[in-house]
């Protein structure tokens, strides 16, 4: 048996076949899944657009740009957000900035001609055409982008490292607004010309810097909305069309057994109301919806008090026979989980014993008194500082 050959990282390209091979194998073997350098992508490459009129663009009131100035001795970078002025670019050094411009494909239809060239994907899966000038030394630093990216060179040559490393660390240098990554260890290098490319699929560290004289780079991104910008979307969504009436429902209720408890009978209602969150496990949904109904239609929050008892004090009160009141406005449920149970307080969740989580449900006054485990001191100070239990001072003298 044969091993297959691993994927080539280099490739060349044509002018009948820009990607170095047809938009299907590319899909296959590359798309989402592996950096691809392609040289000559686009032989003889024209840039359509000239470094002045993307300066232009940048003084725009409405285009979004950002002028980058890396001081190389301290490590510092200077980021201004357009819209620019002619002062801004009047004051630049020789090297080691960048001015990048956003949606240039909006702005400039020889620019936007540009994404004909990448027809075999989705039109809606497009975002922007992003174009960045760059003297020697200028680039935006280290990072990572959530979404796929093809960065064709206009103008000039640009030095590239990318990391194909899975275990690449990602975390960002905390100085920086500009997400760039504390660490970076580069496993390949080129130097591209007008007409190369490279793809890069979600999420691999790269650096671009402009190499030798003034350098033009296009970036083809693409639109990844994240799941949580999906979900918090098709929620709205759903919510708009549906009618007032629709309303969680349980005409089977039976009486109460543990008082505050959001048992199995409600969780299957709440999947009865929730149809499309019915693929959720127990967990999530339990976690959810304690926080939720606990929180639902508060007017008003417990107050933490002024100042965070301490567990030592705590005891010391509870000895002497302080008593611990449930606010007003304190409102309680509590799940069991696989261990023990979770007790949620004002869309707060607070791990807990099944035992203390029904004692709390149910007592608006509770007197712990002495021998309080680890765990239910810790649960029991956390409620007082966080202002859902207040102590009551012990009468005895
Ligand atoms: C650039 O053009 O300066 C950077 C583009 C990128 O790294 O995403
Ligand atoms: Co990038």
């Amino acid at each position: 048996m044969t091993t297959p050959l691993p994927l080539p990282i280099e490739v060349r390209g044509s002018a009948k076949q820009p990607l170095g091979m047809s938009p299907a194998q590319f899909l296959r073997d590359y798309w989402q899944k592996h950096p691809l350098l392609i040289r000559q992508a686009f032989p003889g490459f024209e840039p359509p657009i000239q470094p002045d009129d993307l300066a232009g663009l940048a003084l725009e009131e409405t285009a979004l740009s950002r002028l980058i100035i890396h001081d190389e001795a301290r490590d510092r970078w200077k980021i201004k957000s357009g819209p620019l002025t002619e002062k801004d670019f009047a004051s630049t050094p020789d090297r080691n900035w960048t001015l990048l411009v956003q949606d240039v494909d909006k702005w400039d239809a020889d620019v936007a001609a540009l994404l004909e060239q990448f027809s075999f994907l989705p039109s809606w899966r497009l975002d922007d055409i992003m174009i960045s000038y760059a003297e020697p030394g200028g680039g935006v630093g280290a990072h990572v982008d959530q979404y796929d990216v093809f960065l064709l060179q206009g103008i000039g040559q640009r030095h590239w490292a990318i990391s194909t490393d899975p275990a690449a660390p990602k975390d960002f240098r905390p100085d920086v607004e500009l997400k760039q990554l504390a660490h970076f260890e580069p496993t390949h290098e080129w130097l591209l010309e007008p007409g190369d490319m490279l793809y890069l699929p979600p999420d691999v560290p790269h650096d671009g810097v402009a190499f030798g004289g003034p350098c033009m780079t296009i970036s083809v991104g693409m639109r990844a909305p994240s799941r949580a910008e999906l979900t918090g979307d098709l929620a709205d969504y759903l919510a708009e069309r549906l009618p007032d009436e629709l309303r969680y429902a349980d005409p089977d209720l039976a009486p109460v057994k543990a008082v505050g408890e959001i048992d199995r009978a409600a969780l299957a209602r709440l999947r009865l109301a929730l149809p499309f969150a019915a693929g959720l496990d127990d967990a999530p949904l339990t976690d959810w919806f304690g926080r939720f109904i606990t929180r639902y239609r508060n007017a008003q929050m417990p107050v933490p008090p002024e100042k965070e008892l301490t567990e030592a004090a705590l005891r010391k009160q509870l000895d002497a026979g302080a008593s611990l009141l449930r606010h007003p406005w304190a409102r309680m449920a509590w799940a069991r989980g696989k261990r023990g149970a979770t007790l949620f307080v004002n869309g707060h969740a607070y791990p807990a014993s099944v035992e203390s989580a029904l004692q709390l449900c149910s007592e608006r006054e509770l007197t712990p008194g002495k021998n309080l485990s680890a765990a239910e001191a810790g649960l029991l100070l956390a409620l007082v500082n966080d202002g859902h239990l207040v102590v009551r001072k012990g009468r005895r003298k």
